[in-house]
């Protein structure tokens, strides 16, 4: 005990205050997804792959859900790192977005092995660079088609095992600071489009939801990251060698992100340490929106 400050009584020290780590042993428990298990769309590569390695660490069984008909190499490099040694598990699913009824399969199947279903992230989506006035009209429903539409139908499937396993939970929508503003230098309307709609989407679910596992939530937010290195912004680089010093320029920290700079974000969203947080943005963008 230490005395306070006007000296007349005794106060607990930070020690005496902290949980006593025989009866508390794990410290911050409310981040810890022991047994949990979730899927991660576009997880075979960049920031799907990152952000469900962090899951992993945190001790659940995480489903990456790709297109890709193998994942990338980088999916076996995390896969041999995390190893057994966390409790949780990085597993892959080839699948396609775009297919409803896939999706839902898929899902219902992965819930149906472990009897619970706790959450998603959807990171699938793609880009497409464009001037609006040269835009071909029959490429606009496709990239919603996947940007849209197929974080619609998984976070829907998702929810329907949710309800059927009476798991309350988590979804993390992948939004963008493209969805807020416009990206400079980005000629991606409709990109940035589908993007607003995913922010929208997360506050129209978030409030259909509050309540929808006997009266328990699935919580559901947008994460709306700014420029992240990644293969999807590698390619804009190739394209227009500029475009990299006038991002870094872009935001207040006058540089790109990296995939691990969500990974925070991501194990806030998807655990307990969120358990008042729904129907929000998390917008992490090196304050490119802020100024
Ligand atoms: N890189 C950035 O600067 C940035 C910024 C803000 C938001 N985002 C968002 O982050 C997410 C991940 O992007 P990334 O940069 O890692 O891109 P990426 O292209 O490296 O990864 C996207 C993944 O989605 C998969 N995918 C695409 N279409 C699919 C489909 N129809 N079905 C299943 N999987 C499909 C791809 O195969 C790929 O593995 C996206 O939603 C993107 O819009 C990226």
């Amino acid at each position: 005990m230490s005395r306070d400050r006007d000296g007349t009584a005794d106060a607990p020290t930070i020690q005496e205050k902290l949980p006593d780590p025989q009866r508390a042993p794990l410290r911050l428990s409310e981040f810890d997804l022991q047994d949990k298990v979730f899927v991660v769309t576009g997880g075979g590569r960049g920031l799907g792959l990152t952000l469900a390695e962090a899951l992993v660490e945190a001790g659940a069984k995480v489903y990456c859900l790709d297109r890709l008909p193998e994942p990338d190499d980088e999916f076996r490099d995390v896969q041999t790192r995390l190893g057994p040694k966390y409790g949780g598990e990085l597993l892959y699913d080839r699948i396609d977005v775009r297919q409803a009824d896939d999706v839902d399969r898929v899902v219902a199947r992965i819930a149906q092995r472990h009897g619970r279903m706790d959450g998603c992230v959807t990171a699938a989506a793609v880009q497409n660079v464009t001037p609006a006035l040269d835009y071909p009209a029959d490429k606009i429903m496709e990239m919603l088609d996947i940007n849209y539409k197929g974080v619609y139908c998984t976070a829907v499937s998702c929810a329907r095992q949710m309800i059927k396993y009476d798991c309350a939970g988590s979804i993390l929508l992948v939004a963008s600071m493209s969805g807020l503003v416009a990206n400079r230098r980005l000629t991606s309307s409709v990109y940035n489009s589908s993007k607003a709609a995913v922010c929208q989407l997360s506050r129209s679910l978030a409030m259909e939801w509050a309540k929808i596992v006997n009266g328990k939530p699935i919580r559901v937010n947008a994460l709306c990251p700014g420029n992240i290195i990644t293969p999807m912004v590698l390619k804009n680089f190739e394209d227009d060698p500029k475009l990299k010093a006038a991002w870094e320029q872009g935001n207040m920290l006058g540089r790109l992100s990296h995939p691990h700079e969500y990974r925070g974000a991501a194990l806030f969203a998807l655990s307990d340490a969120s358990s008042f947080m729904t129907g929000s943005q998390l917008v992490i963008d090196g304050g490119y929106t802020a100024w």
